[in-house]
């Protein structure tokens, strides 16, 4: 048999048994493995990020929030379809976990539910976008924003990290309109807080002057209250990468 062809359907997809003395066809299970490989493969997961679990995302170093914001997104994606929001906002400082949650939650969706889900960088879609604007580009608008648009599930990753303009504003509203009123679940991150969050943590010196609606503007901000449950991570919380950074130095030192 060719290499990498099913043993047990010879790669028809079907697999005959015998039930009540009558042979009956029943999917293989290769065909589901092959689908939910399609699917992680369309999803554009970077690979930093592919191992992310919600197994893997730990809780000694975390804070209520983060603890918090772990249980919220991984109830979402149990309950999944059967939600009462179409997607979440997870907003939070750097390294504290918000794409390795979000990523844990559009994998979970993948591998258990065959959701179809797309991971795009804020800034990675737009210059994806511009580019197909040029005049010898080697794709449209259109054939980036499709999926974009129709995807089951978008993770929209670092939104605000690029300032607005008013294309942007436009685009991005068509694209979350579109979605929104298509029923369609879209995951957010951002670094960027919401004033009552920033008040509160002002005495601990983390505060950021500029706010998330400021960043993105008010009219997308209040569009996202209705799509999305906001789930805030505590600017107090530390940074995973620096927790990392510490550990490894501590490790070479070891073996010195
Ligand atoms: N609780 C955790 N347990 C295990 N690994 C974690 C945890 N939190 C974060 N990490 C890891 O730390 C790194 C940084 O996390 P992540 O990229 O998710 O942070 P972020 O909040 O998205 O940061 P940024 O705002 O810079 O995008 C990743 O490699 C991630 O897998
Ligand atoms: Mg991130
Ligand atoms: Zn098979």
């Amino acid at each position: 048999m060719a290499e990498g062809v099913c043993e047990f359907c010879r790669g028809t997809g079907w697999r005959l048994k015998e039930q009540n003395s009558i042979v009956v066809a029943e999917r293989c299970s290769c065909v589901r493995s092959r689908e939910k490989v399609t699917l992680v493969q369309q999803a554009r997961i970077p690979r930093r990020y592919e191992d992310c679990t919600f197994d893997n995302f730990l809780l000694p170093m975390c804070t209520d929030s983060q603890r918090v914001a772990k249980q919220i997104v991984d109830c979402f994606v149990r309950s999944y379809p059967a939600v009462a929001t179409t997607g979440f906002l997870l907003m939070g400082p750097p390294g504290s976990g918000k794409t390795h949650l979000a990523v844990a939650a559009i994998k979970f969706l993948i591998q258990e539910k065959k959701v179809g889900c797309l991971f795009y960088d804020f800034r990675e879609l737009l210059k994806m976008l511009q580019s197909s604007y040029s005049k010898d580009a080697e794709f449209s608008e259109m054939s980036v924003l499709h999926p974009v648009l129709r995807t089951e599930v978008l993770l929209l990753d670092e939104l605000g990290a690029k300032k607005m303009t008013p294309w942007l504003e436009d685009i991005l509203s068509y694209i979350l309109n579109y979605r929104y009123n298509e029923k369609l679940s879209t995951f957010i991150t951002t670094n960027w807080m919401d004033e009552e969050l920033l008040d509160t943590s002002r005495a601990s010196n983390h505060a950021k002057e500029e706010t998330l609606d400021v960043r993105i503007g008010e009219r997308l901000r209040s569009r996202l209250y209705e799509m999305c449950e906001t789930i805030q991570i505590h600017p107090s919380s530390l940074d995973y990468r620096k927790i990392l950074h510490a550990r490894n130095k501590t490790r070479n030192l070891a073996g010195l």
